[in-house]
């Protein structure tokens, strides 16, 4: 359509969202669905960061914010960055924005020219492609392989390295396959990138309370202070207290690049709702001691989903280190047939199939840029993910 912008018609909706749209709508209409697609903790936003936005709201506090952020919060920001990672950044080198996915956008916007290149490594968070390619950005896919653990190996990332090369955006532990990087495998990735200094890195920290191993959790930034200013430390609320529909992303970074977000986020959403950005002060300062046992929680039913989803024909999951996604492959069910006839060619063909036959939604691994494999969410109740797995179960075992 002349009307709409060659940026749009760059980019994709969200296929994640897409997917939990469609189960929605089935659900509306009556089917049997059983959804494991979405990306959002089942658990309520704690106690006392409610009681904080109820306050916030009886004390009128209701109005137009600074772009980047109330001081309160980015006061708690930079407390949160140097408390829990080591780092130490000034209030004005921080910025608060709607979601963890307006700071990623903020940040590509900012920087992005037509031919630049963004080395994402895959799989993916679906936005980030998108977003470089709505900038007029070149996204360079870097495969990562089940073998390494779905992690880049320094020498896969030299090689893919250009001089066009802007960003490198890292996500540990990553949506969607879990894979959570240590200190010793950034040190190696920093050695690589301290000899470019063209390339800037953003590392989207957002589960950095969901991981599973005996491993503290590292940050580029930290484990290499050469790289600091020149790296962007994205994070948010949205995931570990349970805040996705309050919309709070944050970030740290260089004052300069800091300051070429907040012009963009002046021009477009100005600062976020107030009322959230006070809920988020409590939940960055307040009490963290129900974590571990949220963590716990998502670690038995990622184990009941890796055990449940390795008894079905031909799928292989592995054990995830972190965050509360499951990415097994599907590999094994291509080229067999469904009961009416028709063949199975690819994970999306896979995962249309069973939402059309049991109503279970999932999302498929060629939207993450690695494939043939899908995605499930496990933060959803246990009775949830068994039915879901039991289903999928009864699909590979009809399939022939
Ligand atoms: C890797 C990653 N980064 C960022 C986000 C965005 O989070 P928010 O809901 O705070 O925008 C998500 C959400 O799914 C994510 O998975």
């Amino acid at each position: 359509m002349p009307f709409l912008s060659a940026a749009l018609s760059r980019i994709k909706p969200s296929p994640t969202n897409s997917a939990t749209d469609r189960a929605r709508r089935l659900k509306a209409e009556g089917r049997d669905i059983v959804p494991v697609s979405s990306g959002e903790p089942d658990f309520p936003t704690p106690d006392n960061v409610l009681a904080a936005a109820s306050e916030a709201m009886a004390r009128g506090r209701t109005k137009y914010t600074p772009v980047g952020g109330i001081p309160e919060l980015r006061e708690a920001v930079v407390g949160k960055f140097k408390r829990e990672n080591g780092l130490d950044y000034q209030a004005t080198q921080t910025i608060v924005s709607t979601g963890g996915k307006q700071v990623v956008a903020n940040a590509l916007l900012a920087t992005v020219d037509p031919g630049d290149e963004v080395i994402i490594p895959a799989p993916y968070w679906v936005s980030y492609p998108e977003l470089v390619q709505f900038c007029g950005g070149t996204p360079v896919a870097l495969k990562t392989d089940v073998a390494d653990g779905f992690k880049v190996r320094p020498e896969a990332l030299e090689a893919a390295i250009t001089p066009r090369t802007k960003w490198l955006i890292l996500n540990s532990p990553c949506n969607p396959s879990g894979a959570v990087y240590s200190r010793a495998e950034l040190k190696a990735l920093a050695e690589v990138l301290k000899r470019h200094g063209q390339v800037w890195i953003l590392t989207d920290d957002i589960y950095e309370h969901i991981i599973y191993i005996d491993q503290p959790f590292a940050t580029l930034a930290e484990v290499e202070p050469e790289l600091f200013e020149r790296t962007l430390t994205v994070n948010g609320v949205s995931k570990a207290y349970a805040m996705t529909g309050w919309r709070i992303g944050f970030a740290g970074g260089p004052l300069q690049l800091i300051k070429a977000m907040e012009t963009i986020q002046s021009q477009t959403t100005s600062g976020t709702c107030s009322v959230s950005q006070w809920a988020a002060v409590e939940a960055l300062n307040g009490p963290k001691d129900f974590l571990p046992a949220r963590r716990k929680s998502f670690e038995q039913r990622r184990d009941l989903v890796v055990s449940m989803l390795n008894q079905a024909n031909g799928l292989q999951c592995p054990t995830p280190d972190g965050a509360f996604y499951v990415y097994p492959s599907c590999a094994g069910v291509l080229g067999k047939r469904l009961p009416d006839g028709r063949t199975i060619n690819t994970d999306e063909e896979f995962i249309l199939a069973l939402l059309e036959s049991e109503g279970v939604a999932v999302v498929h691994g060629s939207a993450f840029g690695c494939g043939p494999n899908f995605r499930i969410s496990y933060a959803a109740s246990a009775d949830l993910l068994e039915e879901a797995c039991r289903r999928i179960q009864r699909f590979c075992g009809n399939l022939r």
